[in-house]
């Protein structure tokens, strides 16, 4: 996909990849519609792209609410013009123990990780379907592919996601309109704690800078990718895990003792 000229929307523009593709996008003459819910931050990351000479705006709100994703459609379409890529970053984490876990917890993270991303693409597709042009980027995570001990429902909403994204581009085969789908492994943001930074040697996390992890989604976007896992051994886990999940359950045995007793002190 050529870059240059398009219209985009990036949710979770204000977090630490969102930034980071915002930027990168921004370098390559995209206009974009920067979304998220901290108007401060929002407004900081415009002033910065202002060298670049691109069109953006700011449009503030909690995805998980109706109102706020149609105004955020309306607006980007309104103000930039029909939308050729969105690209649905926002999201949030859970890590505890499932048993620690409440209903409202566990309601807003699926509506952030994955209602949300679905019924944004929902606002976009038939426009991109009848324009035979666009492209739906969602991120998921390592561990949609990977259910891991402490993150129970973040791995469900990134294991959905990635069905989701899986469906609907086979469904949009011949339409002109592409899916990517996005796994980062750990990256250094602000969506982990620094607890677990301090604890990720032992549990052998590794976690890339947020700028790599863009510059590889940003390359996805180009080369019209349907799927990019990043960080090695960790794809290579992902595939182990997809064909024998036993050796993973022995695999990880170790580092799942080892969140269980981190978050059992917590
Ligand atoms: N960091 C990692 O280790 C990692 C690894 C794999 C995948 N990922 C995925 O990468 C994506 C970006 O994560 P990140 O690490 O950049 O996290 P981050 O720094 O915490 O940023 C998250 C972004 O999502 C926005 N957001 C959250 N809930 C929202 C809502 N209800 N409405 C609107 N915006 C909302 C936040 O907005 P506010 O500023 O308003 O809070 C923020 O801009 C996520 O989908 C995450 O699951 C991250």
């Amino acid at each position: 996909m050529e870059l240059n000229n398009k219209v985009a929307i990036v949710t979770g523009a204000s977090g630490g990849i969102g930034r980071e593709i915002v930027v990168q996008l921004a370098q390559r003459g995209v206009s974009i519609a920067l979304a998220g819910r901290n108007r401060e931050r929002l407004s900081n990351l415009q002033a910065e792209l202002e060298p670049y000479g691109n069109k953006t705006i700011i449009v503030v709100g909690d995805l998980t609410k109706e109102e706020a994703r149609q105004a955020l459609v309306r607006q980007a379409e309104k103000i930039l013009g029909p939308v050729e890529l969105l690209i649905n970053n926002a999201g949030g984490q859970q890590m505890a123990l499932f048993q620690d876990m409440t209903e409202d917890s566990i309601d807003e993270l699926f509506q952030t990780n994955l209602l949300a991303p679905i019924q944004l693409a929902r606002l976009i597709i038939p426009t991109m379907v009848e324009r035979r042009a666009g492209r739906l980027v969602n991120i998921g995570s390592a561990f949609g592919s990977l259910g891991f001990a402490g993150y129970t429902t973040y791995s469900a909403s990134k294991f959905a996601l990635k069905g989701f994204s899986e469906a609907l581009r086979r469904e949009l085969t011949g339409s002109g309109v592409g899916v990517t789908y996005i796994a980062p492994r750990g990256t250094k943001t602000a969506l982990n704690s620094d607890a677990l930074y301090n604890i990720s040697k032992k549990l052998g996390f590794n976690f890339d800078a947020p700028e790599e992890v863009a510059e590889q989604i940003v390359k996805a976007i180009e080369e019209e990718k349907n799927e990019l896992f990043i960080g090695f051994p960790e794809k290579l886990f992902a595939r182990i895990n997809g064909l024998f999940p036993g050796l993973v359950d022995s695999g990880t045995a170790k580092q799942t003792e080892l969140i269980k007793e981190f978050l059992t002190k917590k």
